[in-house]
Order: C-alpha cells, then structure tokens, then sequence
C-alpha cells in the first residue's frame, strides 16, 4: 500500500488520530509534557515486560525508552498483540489504575504511552511500530 501521511501540527497535546495504513490502524499520540516524563518514571518500568523492547523488534530509530523518533509523537499500530482486538486509548487510566495507558477491552491487555505492554495481561508484546519518518516539520509519513 502507498504510504499514508499526516500533518503533526493538528494533533493537540494529550490526543491522537487514528489513519489507516495497509489496512490496519496506526495510532498518532501526540504525548503531553507529564505523559513523555512519566514513560521513564522507574516505579512506571518496573511494571512493564519488556521496557527497552527486545522481544518486540522496531525500527532502528524507535529504540529509545519513548519508542520515537520525536519525543512527543507516538506512532504505533493500534492492534493488540494478543488477539488482534484494537485497544482504547485511556488518558485517566482504566478501574483503580490511574496511569494514562492503551486498555484492550477483549482480555484486559494494558499498554503504556510508548506501546509497551504491562506485565500480568494476556498480551505477550509491545505494540508494533510501524515505519515511518518526518518528511519535513510537520508532516509524517508512515509506510
Ligand atoms: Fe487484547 Fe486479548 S486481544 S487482550
């Protein structure tokens, strides 16, 4: 499939889009000031299964602790890696979690805001990074 572009500028600070790419959706978040903080909280990774991503391969670029190439802007497929149910994105947290995080109603899988998986959920891996690369300031192109 031709490769699907979206202009970052129009994404507010604690929301994301959702576009479709070779038929699956591709979530862009645009991460608040405290969301990006709260990624590299240490009480944070300790509930993740794996925080540097080594089971879940990504891009080259995405192997930073925010799995991004712009600190802000998440770009992620938005399909669980459980069953392939699309998770929902939970910015107050989900029953008494009050961590902002991606919820999958199917099995209870959590995710944080770089797509990594909690530990203790049906879910094995992180969320999928897809490729992608800033064509210029705003505009993203994924695919
Ligand atoms: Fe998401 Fe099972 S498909 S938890």
């Amino acid at each position: 499939g031709a490769p699907v572009k979206v202009d970052v500028s129009k994404i507010d600070p604690g929301f994301m889009v959702t576009v479709k790419w070779r038929s699956k959706p591709v979530w862009v978040l645009r991460r608040t000031e405290e969301q990006v903080k709260g990624l590299s909280n240490t009480n944070h990774i300790t509930r993740l299964r794996d925080p540097d991503s080594i089971i879940e391969h990504q891009p080259e670029y995405a192997r930073n602790s925010l799995r991004s190439i712009r600190d802000e802007i998440l770009v992620v497929v938005g399909i669980c890696t459980h069953l392939g149910c699309v998770p929902k994105y939970q910015p107050f947290g989900v029953q008494d979690d009050y961590h902002a995080m991606y919820f999958c109603p199917c099995h209870g899988s959590k995710f944080d805001l770089a797509g990594r998986v909690y530990k203790s959920v049906p879910a094995p891996s992180n969320l999928i990074i897809p490729p992608h690369r800033y064509v210029d300031e705003n505009l993203l192109e994924i695919g």
